[in-house]
Parts: C-alpha cells; structure tokens; sequence
C-alpha cells in the first residue's frame, strides 16, 4: 500500500526482530495518543524513511547480537537523525552499533522477571519516576559497558547498563521491558520519551486514524471500484463504513448468507447497512448451496474448507454479475493475521476471512484494520458513527454455526441451535453481562443423552453454552456467569426448544481448549 505523508512526523515506527511484545508495543504507544507501525527488523533504510516516521523503537528478539547471523537492523537508521529507543535486543543493537559487537555479551548471571533498577543519573526519560523501581527483565546478554559518548541512566543487580542515553542525540536503549504491566510506571517512561523526548503531540486519536486510513484508501483505490463482503461483524462492518467514507458509492458490499447464521441475522445486518448506514447492499441467499455442499461432511477442517471455497465461489460469482471491480476489501484485523499463520507462527484453524479470496479473484486487498486490535476497530466504528448494538455484538467465526454444530450439519440441527443461542444472548442481555463477555454462544455436540420430561423417557441433544473473557481472542477464560443466570438460561432452553433435554457449561480456558469447539 503506498504510504500516505497525512501525518508527518508523528509516526513512530516500531523495528521488530522477533520479540513477543512488539504488538505490545505498538499498543502501549498508541495508549500514549501516537499512531506506530510495525515493520520487520531488517527492513532498509529506505523502506522505513520512505514511511516517514518521526522516531523508532527497536523491540527485543531472541537473537544475540554478537552473533553472525543475528537479525540486525539497516546502520542508516541512525543517520535519519530521528529519535531511537531500543529496548532489550533493541538496547543491545544500538550499543553494538556505537561500541561495536564486543560491547554487548552473555550475562553470568540471566535475569528474568520482576527486578529492582536503580536509577543511576536524572534524565527526562525517568521525569516523575521513583529512583528505585521494579522492572520487567528477560534476557540472556546485557550490554558490559556504555558505549563512547553514551551514559549510563540505570543499573540493576545483574545489569549494569539497564537504561544509558547518548549525550547528544535523542538515543536512548533500555535493557528492560517499560511496555509490560509488570515494569511500575512503563507507561509513564513510555510517555515521557514520547513526549518530551521524541515530540509528539499525543494528539493521536481514532478521528486521526479514520482520517488517516480515509487518504490511504483514497490513494490506494484512485477512480478504481471495490467490493466488500459483509458478515455482519464488526470487523467488516467497520471496514465497509470506512471503504464507503473514503470511495462512496464506488463501493458494493455483498451479503452471503450461508444459512449458517445467528437468528435472524440475515435480515438484521442487511436492513441496516443498507438503511441506516446508506451503503450499496447486495443480499444473496446461498443457504441451500451451502448446506447441500456441507451434507453428510462431519470433519471440522472439511467443514472450514467447504464453507470457506463454497463462500469463495458464491462471492466470485456475485462479483462477476455485478462488474469489474479492482479492489476487495477485508475486515482482516491483527488477530486473524497471527492465528493464520502468517509471520511464521503455527496454523491452529484455517480461518476462512484471511487468504483465499484475493487470489482466485486477482483483486488488490484493501484492508484498513490489518494492525489493530478488536477494541481498536470499536473505537473507529464509534468515530464512524455505528451504533453501539453492532459494535458490541460478539465476535462471529467465518464458517458460522458450521463449526458450533459438531459432526454432520443439518437444517433441523442449525435451527434447534439457533433458538438455543438467541436464548442464551437474551439472559445475558437481560442480566447485563454481554458487553463484558468476549463471546458467547451455544455449541451443539454430537450426542444424545437421556432425560425424563413429563415422566417420559427423552432421549435428545445437549446445549453446551460457552461464554468467554478474551482481551484478544489469542488467550481466553470461561466467564464466570452468575449461576442464578445460568439456571434461567437452561430451564428456557430446555422449555422452550424442542429436542433438547441438558444443558452445560463449558469451564474451559484457551489454552489448552480454543474458543470454538471446532
Ligand atoms: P478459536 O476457536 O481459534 O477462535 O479460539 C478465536 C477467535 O476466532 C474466531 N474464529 C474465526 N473467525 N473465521 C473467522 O472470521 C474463522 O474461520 C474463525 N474460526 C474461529 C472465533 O470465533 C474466536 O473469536
């Protein structure tokens, strides 16, 4: 995408070489009100000032710098003359850049974890900051001494060059982690350097970022048309909004509806962003598609790549009848590219909203909300003016009640679920808990246990409810519902959908579990 010059110099680009916390990170400074973007480590000078940053943060990773192989960052960083601060690997980097590699070597002694830092000399970095703190460590090489021209800020027990500056350039490394919850006060050293070291205005909000991704779509799209598919989630549905702000009406979204929705659903998204939001909505019936192709199938992976390739096909067609459109706009969020796969960490599920479309349809991607995380993408939807309800709705999986009906899908099957779950939705609306609840939802295993109702035998499907905390969908816990609230639910379920005689809860966290059964 090429890289809009909106905001110039209030940008600070986050160098990552393979640290856990780098999204961390870029959260953190974000937090502060200033826009950062990641880009990989080694990326080239010109590929980073060409993206017009005003500072740089070099981010922790597992390599060691004295190593041959070492992922080391492009020397021109520190000619641009812009503010640096390295952090862990990134501390070491600028030490072996200015002291060179022998300045930075195995510690004797490893520190991991909470550790006591002593404050060595006063500097803005620290304005405000007690002068003994805890911090948070994780490293295996330190830095032994500073290099020329650089002073040493702080030092703990088993490192003594834990924070240092140099004497005339805005350099600053620091051997700990100020991002993570465990370093007291992280988020005011962050702050400090950003502000009063780095410059920033700390204006940065989510009216910036629209206004920001506004241009870049502008100059992405050009007079180019693009299509989008609408799920009703919130992703897409931020995604649409914003797409439809900066291109209007050469934006056409499509609604599949793969009979594999929540109650109602079909009906309700398409009503809406096509009344109250103005947007073109196509709405297309596929269920008998859909369900035909998934018939007999119970293999969870199957299951994906049916729903995922049938959507494929319904939606490429859609396109064709529709016209030529140059674009495809996704509602791909960080998450979704984590758990892909992509960056080299592991495949867990094949989601089915990232991949696939773009290259059997040759359409450029266009995808505003590739960096942010879910309650980013909340903020900006409120900027944007969507209504709460929407935005407030749980998290949906791209191959729907398919993955919540475990083992062979049937018509009779997804609508005993769907009453199930509308239930569930309404008691914890009722009880005032679904906005505090990632997610929520009714999963239907494949089995049938006995009941008696009415002093007859039954002998017919169980409900499993499951509800969790997430702040990310990467890790979740089961939320710990009121039992009173989950009596209701149950007895409702049981009263009033048929073929369901049991109820559970699932008390499973992620890891081990995922959020989904399948
Ligand atoms: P899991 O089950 O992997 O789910 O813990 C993490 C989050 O992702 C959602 N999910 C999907 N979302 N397409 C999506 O758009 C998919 O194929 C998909 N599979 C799971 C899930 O609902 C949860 O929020």
């Amino acid at each position: 995408m090429k890289e809009s010059q909106a905001i110039p110099q209030e940008k600070v680009i986050i160098l990552d070489f393979g640290a856990q916390y780098s999204q961390l990170i870029a959260r953190r400074v974000r937090e502060c009100r200033v826009y950062s973007e990641i880009m990989p480590g080694d990326s080239s000078v010109e590929e980073i000032s060409a993206r017009n940053p005003g500072a740089l943060i070099l981010t922790g990773g597992p390599g060691s710098v004295y190593h041959e192989d070492a992922l080391t960052a492009d020397e021109g960083i520190f000619e641009l003359g812009i503010p640096v601060l390295g952090i862990c690997y990134g501390h070491q980097l600028i030490a072996a850049h200015y002291g060179g590699r022998e300045a930075v070597g195995p510690a004797s002694r490893r520190e991991y974890g909470r550790t006591s830092l002593q404050l060595a000399s006063t500097d803005r970095l620290f304005a405000g900051i007690p002068s003994r703190i805890d911090v948070w460590m994780s490293h295996g090489d330190l830095v032994n001494e500073p290099p020329d021209r650089f002073k040493v800020l702080a030092h703990s027990e088993g490192t003594p060059v834990a924070a240092m500056v140099h004497e005339a350039l805005p350099i600053y490394g620091v051997q700990f982690h100020p991002e993570v919850g465990h370093t007291d006060r992280g988020l005011d050293m962050l702050r400090n350097w950003l502000h009063d070291i780095a410059g920033f205005s700390g204006e940065w909000d989510m009216k910036s970022f629209i206004e920001h991704a506004v241009q870049q779509i502008r100059e992405q799209v050009g007079s180019g048309s693009a299509l989008c598919g609408l799920s009703g989630g919130v992703d897409s549905a931020v995604s649409a909004v914003l797409v439809h702000r900066a291109i209007g009406d050469r934006l056409t979204c499509v609604f599949v509806d793969h009979g594999l929705l929540r109650k109602e659903e079909a009906h309700t998204v398409t009503e809406f962003f096509a009344r109250e939001m103005e947007l073109n909505v196509v709405a297309v019936d596929a269920s008998e598609r859909f369900l035909s192709a998934l018939a007999g199938v119970s293999d969870p992976e199957q299951k994906r790549k049916i729903v995922g390739h049938e959507f494929i096909s319904v939606f490429d067609e859609q396109a064709r009848a529709l016209g030529d459109f140059d674009f495809l706009v996704q509602g791909t969020i960080y998450p979704d590219v984590v758990e892909s796969g992509v960056g080299g960490s592991a495949v867990i599920k094949s989601h089915h909203n990232v991949g696939g479309l773009p290259e059997k349809m040759r359409m450029a991607l266009v995808e505003p909300l590739r960096e942010l995380f879910k309650d980013e993408v909340r903020r900006v939807g409120e900027a944007l003016g969507i209504p709460g309800e929407i935005l407030t709705r749980h998290p949906f999986p791209g191959p729907g009640l398919a993955v919540r009906v475990l083992g062979e899908i049937t018509r009779e099957k997804l609508d005993t679920l769907r009453e199930a779950d509308a239930i569930f939705e309404e008691e914890l609306r009722a009880a005032d808990l679904y906005r505090d609840i990632w997610q929520s939802f009714v999963v239907l295993p494949d089995m049938l246990s006995v009941g008696v109702m009415g002093d007859q035998r039954t002998y017919a499907s169980t409900a499993v409810l499951r509800a969790v905390t997430s702040e990310d969908a990467m890790t979740a816990d089961w939320a710990r519902i009121p039992a009173d609230v989950l009596d209701v639910t149950a007895r409702r379920i049981i009263n009033e959908v048929p073929g369901i005689n049991r109820v559970a809860y699932d008390i499973t966290s992620k890891p081990p579990a995922t959020i989904e059964w399948e």
